[in-house]
């Protein structure tokens, strides 16, 4: 069957390009590696990307969040940042968050590793099983017969709460790193939540008692260099279905922002972790934390490793209906979201695939 492509392109039979890239198992690095001079058309955006109309003054902010245990009043100010910070643009940098950077360093190369390891024994690894039976996924392209363009992306994903993985189910290359990383990253988003419900002027335990840092799923991405980065996008236009991510991102850059209509770079900072709030804690906080558009750029210049850690229950099912926090609502506030369960939301998601629209908006009342 010859399928319209919604980029704009000749038709031709999408489907089966597809059907064929995924079965080499190897991803983006599998033409990468092969030599690949041109960009297949399954990765082709409608129109080019313009890296020069995106230069902005706009500075994402960073939070320092040295002594917030020791001292009362910086607490307090870090509550109001993180308040700010949150309401306007939904992301913030982080800084002095307590991960050592031999952790984080150890990270990237894990992901790296993984990624670049010999291709035959990582086919292996490959899999389209979102049914929750295995904690560990990799492949490239998690929407990629449901989204209308292919990302210069290869990912995996990998549940590490509420039930941690045994060792054998992880690969090699990284299982240790993302035993060390993911606990480390909890205990951050556990001291995140509860600056955060005390931002909305809740009691400390608000969100933890919500059951937000219930589940924790690891993504890591690789980004390989790409011969015409104009043609196509690492990852396009999305908000993140969680309560929040922390995210880690090498030194190559390329994560912008949108935000008063315009796109910002997310410049890397060694040592700094970038957060930002997800769809779910938009839902539950009705709108006043936002969960924002952001995107990553392909790049001539590469791979690029990220570390994405998603608080949410994702695959998992679970039986928690989440809805506006009842204590913000008012008769001027009124309520916006109907109630969901996580893997309500995180089914719809994934069968919509990254297209560019906010999930959010199908959960309206
Ligand atoms: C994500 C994401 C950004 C990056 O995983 O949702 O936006 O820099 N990642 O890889
Ligand atoms: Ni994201």
């Amino acid at each position: 069957m010859v399928l319209s492509d919604k980029s704009g392109q000749p038709e031709y039979d999408r489907k089966a390009e597809l059907t064929a890239f995924d079965e080499t198992k190897t991803g983006v690095k599998g033409l990468v590696d092969s030599g690949v001079t041109e960009v297949p058309r399954i990765f082709r955006i409608p129109s080019p990307e313009n890296f020069n109309s995106q230069q902005t003054q706009l500075t994402l902010p960073t939070i320092d969040l040295g002594g917030i245990n020791e001292d009362p009043i910086r607490r307090k100010e870090v509550i109001g940042q993180v308040k700010d910070a949150l309401e306007s643009w939904g992301f913030f940098q982080m800084v002095n968050h307590g991960i050592p950077v031999s952790v984080l360093d150890e990270m990237i190369k894990g992901v790296m590793d993984f990624h670049e390891q010999d291709t035959e024994v990582k086919k292996q690894w490959y899999t389209r099983d979102f049914s929750g039976k295995t904690r560990w996924l990799y492949n490239s392209n998690f929407d990629l017969y449901g989204a209308p363009v292919t990302n210069w992306r290869d990912s995996f994903y990998c549940t590490m709460v509420p039930d941690p993985p045994q060792p054998h189910e992880l690969p090699p290359t990284c299982r240790e790193i993302l035993l060390d990383y993911s606990n480390q990253v909890m205990k951050l988003g556990v001291c995140l939540f509860e600056l955060m419900s005390e931002a909305l002027g809740l009691d400390p335990n608000h969100l933890l008692d919500m059951g937000c840092a219930d589940g924790l799923a690891v993504l890591g991405h690789y980004y390989p260099s790409c011969p015409q980065p104009e043609l196509t996008i690492g990852t396009p236009n999305h908000t993140d279905n969680d309560f929040i991510t922390i995210l880690l991102q090498d030194h190559i850059g390329g994560l912008k922002i949108f935000y008063q209509n315009q796109w910002t770079d997310v410049p890397p900072i060694p040592g700094a972790l970038v957060m930002n709030a997800g769809d779910y804690l938009q839902l539950i906080t009705n709108d006043k934390f936002v969960s924002s558009q952001h995107k990553v750029v392909a790049n001539k210049v590469g791979p690029r490793v990220s570390v994405a850690s998603f608080f949410t229950t994702g695959l998992i099912q679970t039986s928690k209906v989440y809805e506006p926090i009842a204590e913000l609502l008012s008769k001027d506030n009124p309520v916006k979201y109907r109630g969901i369960t996580i893997k309500e939301y995180a089914d719809y998601y994934r069968e919509k695939g990254l297209d560019g629209t906010s999930a959010l908006l199908h959960f309206t009342i």
